[in-house]
Order: structure tokens, then C-alpha cells, then sequence
């Protein structure tokens, strides 16, 4: 009689989209009817998306991978004799030897899809909580000095230094300060806080935990999309495991530090992504822009000095703390230094996530690792960092993605989203998308921002018209100097880049011959 099998099945939203859960509950059965014993783990993605829903199998202490697995696949498996590795045509081999996942440097993600993602055992068992060993060792100052020395600077989108708000916020004097965490993931093609909280939560509440002991707050709040209802399950899971566990609430492990954290959720709009925003929304507000100063690491959560970061910047630290901050200042390039996150979306043939150092190109991610466009069609153009974020021609792919280089192409990184189109792409409409996304969203405290995008899209739809053309072009032109120098955020301040960058990149789209030809196809 063969012995017990440990068999993986993600429990992530994608996975499950693509019928993870069906596939783990027809592997139960078919196990039980085989009267084979397996033991079912329901762990994180890899960020391999393409391939889910990715089954895994312990073999020999390797994980040997099969995918993508439908239930219909399951009785092959078990006949193919997979839980003892056996030959199949889904079978990939090991999967740490995947090369979409060998040529990564995963980080922040080390533990995602390796692990149990609510069993703090596996979690310790794989280096979680070793950095927050190291910041009571370290004391408060020598964390702020790690995080000086790493060069981390927020994934959010704005990249400020880490080191430099933690800082601020520790040497401000209040009777309390909190840590605000920043999961609203609004950007598109975007899902990395979300496969983190999915796949291996705790080292988000340890980056918390972590934060909180270094600026001195003892209370720290996750603002989470309500578009995530699985993540929210799981992360509360976690909650409750951590403090359970004694890793979360008075002084924890006999340190001294008291820390617990609440999860809230948003309403479903972009805009409360902004901090100020959240902050607003986080007090039962409507989720309006505040003015700056004061800073919220001055005057935040209910006017107390406030860290606020985002998921993956938080969850970046306790490896920091536990390799040293200089071991992940050597990964990147110029002042970009350690890894991100970039998730392939869009028009992509292997979507998923790619942890990677910076100085990485483009067209490394989208041929290596994305295998080009889904359609197999010819790549035209690629958004970078969201709905405010540019338009890349392909020309353009051997750009390498560090915070400097896309600056100077008059882009940015955001937070690390790569949206891919292809040839038949119309980029006069992605211009207008722009316009009338930030009309849709703006929180419309700003008359730039509130009136410009109204009137950005009307604009727009007479160019596409060939309505007086040269004039509207230059109309559309000021108007979007007037967005970027007159909104009080990002948000209207900078929705003229992807319109901008449409219109310099691709001017062709823009003549009305041409928009004739591209919906005729006459020009394919
Ligand atoms: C319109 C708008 C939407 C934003 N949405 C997000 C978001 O969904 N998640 C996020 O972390 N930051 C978002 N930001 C950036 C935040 O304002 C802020 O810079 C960030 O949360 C700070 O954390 P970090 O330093 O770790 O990046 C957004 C900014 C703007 C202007
Ligand atoms: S730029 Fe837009 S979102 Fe930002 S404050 Fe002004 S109206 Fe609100």
C-alpha cells in the first residue's frame, strides 16, 4: 500500500476562476474511490496563470508539477499513477525548474505557492518571522537604518524612499501613530497585492508588525478592494491565526510591542487608492483627496502621524531585515534597487507574475517570460503603470525597466503592471479611454481634473471625427498642460500621460483616413 501523498491545489482567485476548486474536489473523490490516502493542500499561486490550475504532488521531497489541470484530467492522472510522479502529458517536471519561475529573483514572493498560506508552522518552517526576530534584535533605529541601506522605495506607484516616511513617521511625537496599508490594487492589469494576501499573507502582517515597532504605532489597518472577496477571507483567516498564535496583540512574544491590525474594505473606486483618499474612506468618509501638507506621515488617520504603504512594500521587509538591507540594495540597477513585481496582462500568451531585479527589459518579459501576444499577432503597444500610465510603441521594448529610464521616456513604472495589445489595437480610442476613465473616477474636488476630462473626452471625439482637426489637436494639448500643472493629485494630474503618449507614439491613429482604414481593416 503506497503511503500518504501531499498533493497541491491553489486556492487563488485565478486558479479558481479556472476551476481549481472543482479540480481539487475531483481529486479528493477520485483519491477516496483509489482508497489512496492524500493529504489536499490548498496553497497560493506560483503567479504562473497560464498554467492554472497548477497541480502539484510531493515526490522524493521534490514538487513535481502537472498543468493546466481540468477535471476531466483527473482520473488520466491518477491511471498515469501522478502521485507517485508518474508520466503524463500535463507533466512539467519540477516546478521550481520551470523556467518561467528558475529565472526569476523571488523576494517578496520566495514563500508564494510553496507554502500552506494560513499554516504559521510552514511559514516559520520557510524563513517567516526571522525578520521580525531581527528588528527586535536590531532595536527601532537599526530597522530604520536596514531600510535606509535596502533603497526601497514604495511599489504603490509614487516610489518614495521607504526609509525616509518611516523616518518621518519615528521621529514625529504623538500620543499614537498607525500603519495603513494600501491594498486597493485599482490599476489594471494589476493583481500582485492580491496573489500576496492569497498565497502567504503572514508576511504581510510581519512587514506590519515590523513597521509598527519601528515608527512606534501599535495599530495598523489593511484597506483592501472589496473586488477581492477571496483575499479578504484568507487574510482574515490569517488575522486570526497570527493573533492565535501570539503575533498579533500585547506584547508580543514578550518584546514589549503591542500591535493588531483590522482589515476594511473599499467601495469600488479608483480614486480611493490615492492615501489621502483611503485615509478619508479608512474614517468613514466619502473617499475625497485631502490637501498636502500635511503630509500623512505628519498628519494621517485621524490627524495621527501614519505610515502608508503599499502591500508589496510592507511584504518586502522582512526579508530585508533578514538578509540585510545592502544584500537587497546588490539586486537592481541605479537608484531602483531590489526586485518588483511585474505582472503580465493583456493581450499575453503566459500571463502571470515575474519577480525580477530591475534593468530587466521589456522584451525580456514579454518574449521570455510572456511568450509574445496571445493572438500571436504583431505587439503595437504596451501601458505601463496603470490607467495613467504611458503608452509604449514596440520599438520602444528594449527599454530597461528601472523608475529613471521610464521617467525619461516620459512614463512610469506604478506599480509594475504591463498591459499588452496588439496590432489591431485603435490607439485615438485607448487616448479617449483615458480621458473618460478619469471623468468616470475623479473625486472632483479639482476643476482641472472634474471638467478637464469632460471636456478631454468631447475633444478627443472630434478629432476621431476629423472635426477641425488642428485645432482640437492643439486644444487637447493645452488642455492636458492644464491637467498636469493645475490638479491637486495624480489622478487628473497625470491622466494626460497615456494621451500624450498616444499621441506621439501613434499620430497615425488620430487621422481619420487612417481610423477609416483600421476599422475596414484595409490597412492589414
Ligand atoms: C489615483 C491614484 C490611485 C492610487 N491607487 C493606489 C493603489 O491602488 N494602491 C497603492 O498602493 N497605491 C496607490 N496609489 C499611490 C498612493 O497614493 C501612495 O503613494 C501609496 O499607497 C504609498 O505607498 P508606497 O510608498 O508603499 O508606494 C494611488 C495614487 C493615485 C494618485
Ligand atoms: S485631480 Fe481629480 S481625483 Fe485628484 S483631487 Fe482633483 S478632482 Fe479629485
Amino acid at each position: 500500500m503506497p503511503g500518504r501523498a501531499r498533493v497541491f491545489v491553489p486556492r487563488e482567485t485565478s486558479a479558481v476562476s479556472l476551476g481549481a476548486d472543482e479540480v481539487a474536489a475531483e481529486i479528493y473523490g477520485a483519491a477516496l474511490v483509489r482508497q489512496r490516502d492524500i493529504e489536499l493542500t490548498r496553497n497560493g499561486s506560483w503567479g504562473m496563470s497560464w498554467l492554472e490550475p497548477l497541480v502539484e504532488v510531493i515526490v522524493d521531497g521534490q514538487r513535481i508539477a502537472y498543468g493546466p489541470v481540468g477535471t476531466g484530467d483527473v482520473a488520466g492522472l491518477f491511471e498515469a499513477g501522478f502521485l507517485s510522479g508518474g508520466d503524463h502529458p500535463l507533466r512539467l517536471g519540477r516546478t521550481l525548474d520551470i523556467p518561467y519561475l528558475r529565472n526569476q529573483d523571488r523576494w517578496t514572493f520566495r514563500r508564494c505557492g510553496l507554502i500552506d498560506p494560513l499554516s504559521l508552522d510552514e511559514y516559520r518552517a520557510h524563513g517567516g518571522l526571522r525578520g521580525l526576530e531581527a528588528a527586535f534584535r536590531l532595536g527601532a533605529a537599526g530597522v530604520l537604518e536596514e531600510l535606509h541601506a535596502s533603497g526601497l522605495r514604495g511599489r504603490g506607484g509614487a516610489a518614495f524612499p521607504t526609509g525616509v516616511k518611516w523616518q518621518t513617521v519615528a521621529d514625529a511625537v504623538a500620543d499614537r501613530k498607525y500603519i495603513a496599508c494600501n491594498a486597493d490594487e485599482g490599476d489594471s492589469g494589476t493583481f500582485s497585492d492580491r496573489m500576496l494576501m492569497e498565497g502567504d499573507p503572514f508576511t504581510l502582517i510581519e512587514g506590519m508588525l515590523i513597521a509598527g515597532y519601528a515608527v512606534g504605532a501599535s495599530r495598523g489597518y489593511v484597506y483592501l478592494r472589496s473586488e477581492y472577496p477571496l483575499a479578504r477571507s484568507i487574510f482574515a483567516k490569517a488575522l486570526a491565526a497570527a493573533r492565535a498564535g501570539g503575533w498579533l496583540g500585547s506584547d508580543i512574544q514578550g518584546s514589549g510591542l503591542d500591535f493588531d491590525i483590522e482589515l476594511h474594505l473599499g467601495a469600488g473606486s479608483y480614486v480611493c487608492g490615492e492615501e489621502t483618499a483611503m485615509l478619508e474612506s479608512l474614517e468613514g468618509k466619502a473617499g475625497l483627496i485631502r490637501y498636502k501638507p500635511p503630509l500623512p506621515a505628519h498628519e494621517g488617520l485621524f490627524g495621527k502621524p501614519t505610515v502608508v504603504n503599499n502591500v508589496i512594500t510592507l511584504a518586502s521587509v522582512p526579508e530585508i531585515l533578514a538578509r540585510g538591507g545592502e544584500a537587497y540594495a546588490a539586486l537592481g540597477t541605479g537608484r531602483s534597487k531590489g526586485t518588483l513585481a511585474f505582472q503580465l496582462a493583456g493581450n499575453i500568451r503566459r500571463g502571470g507574475l515575474v519577480e525580477k531585479a530591475f534593468g530587466v527589459t521589456l522584451r525580456e518579459l514579454i518574449e521570455d517570460w510572456g511568450g509574445g501576444t496571445f493572438s500571436g499577432r504583431a505587439l503595437r503597444a504596451v501601458q505601463i503603470g496603470g490607467p495613467l500610465g504611458s503608452y509604449f510603441p514596440a520599438q520602444l521594448l528594449d527599454t530597461p525597466l528601472d523608475y529613471e529610464a521610464l521617467a525619461e521616456l516620459g512614463g512610469l513604472i506604478g506599480h509594475g503592471g504591463i498591459v499588452v495589445f496588439d496590432d489591431r489595437v485603435d490607439m485615438a480610442q485607448q487616448a479617449r479611454f483615458a480621458m473618460e476613465f478619469c471623468a468616470i473616477e475623479s473625486c472632483g474636488k479639482c476643476t482641472p481634473c472634474r471638467i478637464g476630462s469632460v471636456r478631454g473626452v468631447e475633444v478627443i471625439d472630434r478629432i476621431i471625427a476629423g472635426e477641425n482637426r488642428a485645432a482640437n489637436l492643439s486644444l487637447l494639448q493645452e488642455l492636458c498642460d492644464t491637467m498636469v500643472d493645475g490638479s491637486l493629485c495624480a489622478m487628473g494630474g497625470m491622466t494626460p500621460f497615456p494621451v500624450q503618449s498616444a499621441l506621439k507614439h501613434f499620430p497615425m491613429d488620430f487621422e481619420q483616413s487612417s481610423l477609416v482604414q483600421r476599422s475596414t481593416g484595409a490597412s492589414k
